[in-house]
């Protein structure tokens, strides 16, 4: 039997599971019961990367252990892959023994080679980045908290596969993918390839898998973090699954980590004389997964919030049909809406309501008993066919969003053909002929069902369950004639985009009400301290008061309607806050330069003042 061996990168548990943890996680579940439900024996791995500062950082912000934190953190990454009906075969931490012994074992072997070796080594190093850096990078100002370090390291002997690992990249045309990122690893390895620092002195980083040949340190994260790709399959265990499994089909990632997994890895496994991996595919990044969560339309959405209110099947949908794999995608709420509703609510949601409305109507609810042997009947029957086969070269080959697409082409062309046919008309005029179109439409939809159930696992399944189809092999022909078919509601209810659109305005109002300002505007507004010189009244008005004020190095005049909470010899000398670019104005024919602010409730009025050493008139206040 074929093995299928899928991995996804093991994630930092630093911060919570994100949408482009989840992505990943989802292809490579899509991608699993693809293989799965081909007949292959398929193994799904995905895991937590443990160790290492990031995480030792994450845990001290905390105040907790490393290992407190990394145990808090795991449950919340499987309850995500829950939620999104991940079947992973196995989860691995990188804290776990049976992963430390497999690290150990491989780090004495290699060093045993002879390919690890000892060296003092002085330069820049990033400790943000968690390495040295070259002085060129150092100067590109990318690197923060950037010193000057001189240490004992080991230092794996990575350029001496340097010229293996090309001749291997070019001999096997798949083992990097797409091809732009097999060119880009490629321009890498024109220039000498370094050795790698693969040691962390204990006085520096602690939370990490001890040296077993020098105690004094643990060994650099990535250098145990790769290594849990052959630990999951049982690597050094007897009985264990290591040799079905190893090598990998395909370790995918996303771009982010190309050069750790196509240089550092291959040539790890190089020195410890194991076979490399199949394939290796870089996936593209999603854009605006990190901003704010918005409901409004056209903004940027976080997909995983569109769970409670869609389900997950079509969030599912969205990813995988939105990315072309490779390639950069991002997600808006508008996208989303298009997809959902074009692909899901009229194309395959309404084939199914028209089919299963009629069946119901007209044929007692039953599977009729014959296909469709017209000439539009074969043709549909013929394209069922190919699609089948089409899919899962397009599968195979990582096109996922081109296998998707496919599929829902046939669906397009099956409900044209129920429109050319007109079941309804034929119902009532020739009931054979129209069971027959609606036996072949049916069986469309199945097998469409079937090859959208990795996918999609859960609405497909509604959809073969109001179809009475017990037979989920993806052949042209499963249906039963007089299988019984079952009502369901709407399987993807269309969304209301004006309802939306007048629920986000609502949404928006209440989220800003009408007395908000912006940073820019307060900004805008110089409240500045100002010294009270002089201050008399106002001949004819009760109520004010004309005070000289010393703003900094301007001398200034100001009304103020206060007379009646203070008298002129409270003030003088008072400290106060004014609004010092309130454009002029004259009150009961004298200029005013300014406002001062009080604090006021009712009758009582209380004078904002300020004390201290500090203060000077003139200072700005923010
Ligand atoms: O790098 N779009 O872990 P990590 C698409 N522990 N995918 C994204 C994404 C985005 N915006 N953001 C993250 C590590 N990803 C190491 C891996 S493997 C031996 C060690 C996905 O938590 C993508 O798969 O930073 C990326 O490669 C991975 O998350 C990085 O996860
Ligand atoms: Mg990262």
């Amino acid at each position: 039997m074929n093995t299928f061996y899928l991995t996804t990168p093991i994630y930092y548990v630093n911060d919570k599971p994100h949408i482009g943890h989840a992505y990943t996680t989802i292809l490579a579940d899509v991608l699993t019961r693809f293989h799965r439900n081909a007949g292959e024996d398929t193994f799904f791995l995905t895991g937590l990367d443990e160790h290492g500062q990031k995480v030792q950082q994450a845990a001290e912000k905390r105040n907790v252990a490393p290992k407190d934190h990394c145990d808090e953190m795991a449950p919340r990454f499987l309850e995500l892959w829950d939620k999104l009906h991940i079947q992973n075969d196995d989860f691995i931490r990188t804290t776990e023994p049976r992963h430390v012994k497999v690290v150990q074992d491989i780090l004495q072997q290699v060093y045993d080679n002879g390919d690890i070796y000892e060296d003092e080594y002085e330069g820049l190093y990033s400790v943000s980045e968690e390495r040295f850096i070259t002085e060129k990078e150092a100067e590109s100002g990318e690197f923060r908290d950037i010193k000057k370090l001189k240490e004992k390291n080991y230092f794996f002997k990575m350029s001496k596969y340097q010229q293996a690992l090309i001749d291997h990249i070019n001999d096997n045309p798949k083992f990097i993918q797409p091809d732009h990122r097999k060119n880009e690893v490629l321009g890498f390895l024109k220039q000498p390839l370094g050795d790698l620092c693969i040691s962390r002195p204990k006085t520096r980083l602690n939370w990490g898998i001890e040296l077993p040949f020098d105690s004094d340190y643990v060994t650099y994260v990535w250098f145990d973090a790769l290594i849990n790709y052959i630990t999951a399959p049982g690597y050094n265990v007897e009985d264990a699954n290591f040799n079905k499994y190893w090598p990998a089909n395909y370790h995918l990632i996303g771009k982010d980590i190309l050069t750790t997994h196509s240089v550092y890895w291959p040539t790890m496994l190089m020195s410890a004389k194991l076979p490399l991996p199949q394939g290796i595919f870089a996936h593209g990044w999603w854009l605006g997964g990190e901003s704010k969560m918005s409901k409004s339309l056209g903004n940027v959405v976080d997909p995983l919030g569109l769970i409670e209110e869609y389900g997950v099947d079509p969030v599912r949908y969205y990813l995988m049909r939105e990315m072309v794999l490779g390639q950069d995608a991002s997600f808006t709420m508008e996208s989303f809406i298009k997809r959902y509703n074009s692909d899901l609510a009229n194309d395959f949601g309404n084939l199914l309501s028209r089919v299963s409305n009629l069946l119901q109507k007209f044929y007692d609810g039953k599977i009729p008993a014959i296909e469709d042997d017209s000439p539009e009947g074969i043709s549909v029957k013929e394209n069922g066919i190919q699609v089948i086969e089409d899919v899962w070269r397009q599968i195979e080959s990582m096109r996922v969003n081109e296998a998707i697409e496919t599929t829902l082409q046939f669906i397009r062309s099956v409900n044209k053909y129920m429109e050319t046919m007109a079941p309804w008309k034929l119902a009532k005029t020739d009931s054979e002929a129209g069971g027959k179109v609606l036996f072949t439409a049916a069986e469309a939809l199945r097998v469409s069902a079937l090859l959208l159930a990795p996918v999609m696992p859960h609405r497909t399944q509604t959809v073969l369950e109001t179809l009475g189809a017990s037979d989920s092999s993806l052949e042209w022909g499963g249906l039963t004639a007089g299988a019984e078919l079952k009502t369901h509601g709407a399987l993807f209810p269309r969304i209301d985009v004006k309802k939306l659109e007048k629920e986000s305005k609502a949404d928006q109002q209440k989220e800003e009400p009408d007395n908000v300002i912006t940073f820019d505007e307060f900004q805008s507004v110089e409240l500045k301290t100002a010294k009270v010189l002089e201050v008399e009244k106002v001949d004819g008005a009760d109520k004010l008061l004309k005070l000289q004020i010393e703003v900094g190095d301007e001398k200034r005049q100001i009304i103020s309607g206060i007379a009646q909470h203070y008298s002129p010899e409270d003030l003088v000398d008072k400290m106060i806050v004014v609004v010092a670019n309130l454009k002029p104005a004259t009150i009961f024919g004298i200029e005013s330069h300014g406002m001062l602010l009080a604090a006021k409730k009712g009758k009582d009025l209380t004078l904002i003042t300020i004390d201290g050493d500090k203060v000077a008139s003139g200072m700005r206040i923010y």
